[in-house]
This record gives C-alpha cells, sequence and structure tokens, in this order.
C-alpha cells in the first residue's frame, strides 16, 4: 500500500469509523468511590486542563472537518469531533458526579488557519496519549483509584490512540497530497510540531503549578501514586504501554514513530548515566 494513495486513504479511515465505539457517559458503570478514593480522584490536579483540552478538541475538529473535500475523511473527522465532544461529557458527569473542583474557562479563538490548528491539535495528542499511556499504567497498577474508574478511563484512552493512528496517516496522506510525502520531510515537519507541542505542555505545567498556589500533589491523598515514582521508570513505561497498545492496529497503516524513539535514546542515556554513579 503506498501512503498518500486512496487505497491508504479508504484504510485509514475504514479503520477510524469501523471501531467506533457506540456508548452514553450516563450509562456507563459509575461507581460509589468511598472517602479515600474521593479524596484521591480531587486531588488530581489537571481536571480543570483535562477538560478545556477536552473541550477544545471537540471546537477544533469540528471546525476543521467543515473545511474538508473529501467524504470519506470528512466523515471521519467529523466523528473525532463527536468523540472529543464526548470526552468533554464525560469529564464533566465525572466532575459532577464526585463533586471536583474542575471550572470551565471560555474556549479561547481557533486561529484563521484550521489546517495548521487540526495538525498542532494532532501532533499535541500524539504527545499527550504516549505521556498518558505511562501514567495511566502506573496509576493503574498502584490501585490509585478502584479499578471500575480505570475501566471507564480505558474507554478514553482507547479513542485517544485510535485519533493518533487516524491523525499520523491523515497527516502523511495530506502531505502526499500536497507533493511534500518524502519521509525525511514528514519526519521534519512531525518534529516542529513536537517541539510545539512540548512548549504548550511545558507552559501549562508551569501555570498549573502557579495556579495551585504551591500546593503539593505529593503532600495530597494522592502520594500513593508516586512511591517509587523515577523519571527511567516513567519513561519505561510510557514506551512499553505505547508499543503495546499500537499492536491493535492495522500493522499496513503508520502509527507515530517519532516520541518513542526520542524516549528510547533518552532511555538509553538515563540507563547508561545510572550504570556511570553505580561505578562512582
Ligand atoms: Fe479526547
Ligand atoms: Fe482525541
Amino acid at each position: 500500500m503506498k501512503i498518500g494513495s486512496d487505497e491508504h486513504k479508504r484504510r485509514f479511515c475504514d479503520q477510524f469509523i469501523a471501531s467506533h465505539n457506540r456508548y452514553d457517559p450516563e450509562t456507563l458503570a459509575w461507581p460509589e468511590l468511598d472517602e479515600a478514593a474521593l479524596a484521591r480522584l480531587r486531588a488530581i490536579p489537571f481536571w480543570p486542563e483535562v477538560l478545556y483540552t477536552e473541550r477544545r478538541a471537540g471546537a477544533i475538529v469540528d471546525a476543521y472537518a467543515t473545511t474538508i473535500i473529501d467524504p470519506m475523511v470528512r466523515e471521519a473527522v467529523k466523528l473525532q469531533g463527536f468523540e472529543e465532544a464526548r470526552h468533554a461529557n464525560l469529564l464533566r458527569l465525572m466532575v459532577r458526579r464526585y463533586r471536583i473542583a474542575a471550572e470551565e474557562r471560555p474556549l479561547e479563538q481557533i486561529g484563521p488557519d484550521l489546517y495548521r490548528a487540526f495538525a498542532d491539535f494532532g501532533y499535541g495528542e500524539c504527545l499527550d496519549a504516549f505521556l498518558g499511556f505511562g501514567v495511566f499504567k502506573i496509576a493503574r497498577r498502584s490501585g490509585f483509584l478502584p479499578e471500575p474508574m480505570f475501566a471507564i478511563f480505558e474507554t478514553l484512552m482507547h479513542e485517544e490512540n485510535r485519533h493518533i493512528v487516524f491523525f499520523i496517516n491523515w497527516m502523511a496522506w495530506e502531505q502526499a497530497r500536497r507533493g511534500r510525502g518524502m519521509p525525511w520531510l514528514r519526519s521534519a515537519v512531525a518534529a516542529r510540531y513536537y517541539g510545539r507541542a512540548i512548549g504548550r505542555l511545558l507552559g501549562t505545567i508551569r501555570r498549573g503549578q502557579a495556579e495551585n498556589n504551591g500546593t503539593d500533589f505529593s503532600a495530597t491523598e494522592a502520594s500513593v501514586f508516586l512511591e517509587g515514582f523515577s523519571v527511567r521508570g516513567l519513561v519505561e513505561e510510557c514506551c512499553a504501554e505505547h508499543a503495546r497498545r499500537m499492536k491493535a492496529f492495522d500493522p499496513e497503516l503508520l502509527q507515530p514513530r517519532l516520541l518513542p524513539r526520542l524516549a528510547a535514546v533518552a532511555l538509553t542515556g538515563l540507563r547508561l548515566g545510572g550504570r556511570a554513579r553505580g561505578r562512582r
């Protein structure tokens, strides 16, 4: 299958549309939480940001969908917009049900270049998903919340996984159509977008720290999650989970590869550094 061909387009659109899961967040099996679990859920500092990101995602994807001429691609992107809006609804429901402090701030304007907004958002999702997969795995293993909560979040994680595989293929298909499909150029473009996505993520973290007025996550009920935490352990989990989750997809389709590769290089550095320190 040639990347950028009609066959490629049919395959990444088909896989995305056929794997859409019909459910209503209201009817999910929301568990009763005891006081300790409630305190841990409420201590997670990033719920307002996650809710905002999902609302913004829905707005960007919907806006971009209206500009797409190809009916099959448009249908798939519209479906993604629907799923992003459903993520926001799911989170709203959770916030209300468990009385989590997460106010909704107004959405910032989307820039006039919707292609760029969609691409920026897509690479941002690849970065968030890569990190999210590892954090999710560690949190689940540590029993940070009761398992039924993780079962609900798993629905969301799986959809994000479908989104990033769809996005990476759409991007390559779109670049090929624009005569910019050479692998080296695709990597260079991806590196530029990832650079911006990392910058935005760091900005969000800094803003979050300032807004939390120095409330230390590790000093709260949430500290269970951080027991034995290390950067190397996190990066290892991110890589392993990314690889495991990607196995569920058509191996002929493209997958996000730049971040796992960079992470593998970073891990080698961390391991070598660890060994050198061990010898000293
Ligand atoms: Fe989402
Ligand atoms: Fe998504």
